[in-house]
C-alpha cells in the first residue's frame, strides 16, 4: 500500500480549473520529486493534499485513510508537514521561537532537537536570532526543521532550492538525504540536478495533469523522455 495516494485529483481555483488530472502514488520511505514548470500546478497539488484548497472530484488517501474532507489542522495532526514556497517562518521572532510555535506541546523532544543541530548546524549558531536576519539559505533550512521538530509520515516541500547559491543546496541535498531514511518526503522541484540526486520516484506535471511517473533512475537514463518532458519545464 502507498503512504499517499492521489486519484484523478481536480481542483478548481475560483472559476479557473486548475489541476485536471492528478493520479499519484507515493510510496513509504526516500524523496518522490514531482517535478514540472512554471504554473504547471505543483503548489496546487500541495496545497490540494494540505486541504488548503478542495480538491473535487478525486481522492487523497494517506495510509489507507481518506483525507480528502479533512481540514488542514487535522491533516497536519494526521503526520503531514507542508514547507511552503515562502517558508512560512516568522521573521520577528527567533530561531528558538519558530521552532517552539511548531512544537505540538510548546517543548522540544531533545533528541529530536540535537537530530536538528547536526543536520542544519547553523540553527544552533543563529538559536536566539531573530528569523529576518538568516540567509535564504538558513530560512530554508529553519522551515524544514520546523516540518521535522515532530514526527511525521510525510513532508510535503516546495522548490526549496530556488535562489539559493549552488554550495547551499548541496548542504540541502545532504540533509534531505537523511532526512529521508525515516521520513517521506514528496519534493515539488525545478532544480533537475538537485531532483535526480534525491529522487528514487518522480512524476512530471504539465498544465494540471500528470504527464509521466515512474523512477527516477529509468528517467535519468532515457534522453529522449527527458528532453521531451523537460524541456515542458525549461
Ligand atoms: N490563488 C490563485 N488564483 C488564481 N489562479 C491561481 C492561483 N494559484 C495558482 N493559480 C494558477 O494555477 C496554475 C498553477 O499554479 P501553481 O502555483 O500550482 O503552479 P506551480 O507549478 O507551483 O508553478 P511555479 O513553478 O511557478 O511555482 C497557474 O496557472 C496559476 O496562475
Ligand atoms: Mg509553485
Amino acid at each position: 500500500m502507498s503512504l499517499l495516494s492521489i486519484t484523478r485529483m481536480q481542483t478548481n481555483i475560483g472559476q479557473y480549473a486548475v489541476l485536471h488530472d492528478v493520479t499519484l502514488e507515493v510510496p513509504e520511505g526516500g524523496v518522490f520529486v514531482l517535478l514540472g514548470r512554471n504554473g504547471a500546478g505543483k503548489t496546487t497539488t500541495l496545497r490540494s493534499i494540505m486541504g488548503m484548497w478542495r480538491p473535487s472530484p478525486g481522492s487523497v488517501i494517506l495510509r489507507g485513510q481518506d483525507i480528502t474532507a479533512l481540514h488542514t489542522a487535522d491533516i497536519a495532526q494526521l503526520g503531514i508537514a507542508f514547507v511552503p514556497e515562502d517558508m512560512g517562518i516568522f521573521g520577528s521572532l527567533t530561531v528558538e521561537e519558530n521552532l517552539i510555535l511548531a512544537t505540538k506541546s510548546g517543548q522540544f523532544d531533545q533528541t529530536r532537537l540535537q537530530r536538528i543541530y547536526t543536520l542544519f548546524p547553523a540553527i544552533e549558531k543563529f538559536w536566539t536570532k531573530q528569523a529576518w536576519s538568516l540567509s535564504g539559505g538558513q530560512k530554508q533550512m529553519l522551515s524544514v526543521a520546523r516540518a521535522i521538530i515532530e514526527p511525521r509520515d510525510l513532508i510535503l516541500i516546495d522548490e526549496p532550492t530556488k535562489g539559493l547559491a549552488p554550495s547551499i543546496v548541496d548542504a540541502m541535498a545532504d540533509a534531505f538525504a537523511e532526512i529521508a531514511e525515516t521520513t517521506t518526503i514528496l519534493l515539488v522541484e525545478q532544480n533537475f540536478q538537485f531532483a535526480k540526486r534525491l529522487g528514487r520516484d518522480m512524476a512530471v506535471i504539465d498544465d494540471g495533469r500528470i504527464v509521466h511517473a515512474g523512477t527516477m533512475a529509468d528517467f535519468v537514463a532515457d534522453q529522449d523522455l527527458q528532453d521531451r518532458l523537460l524541456s515542458l519545464s525549461a
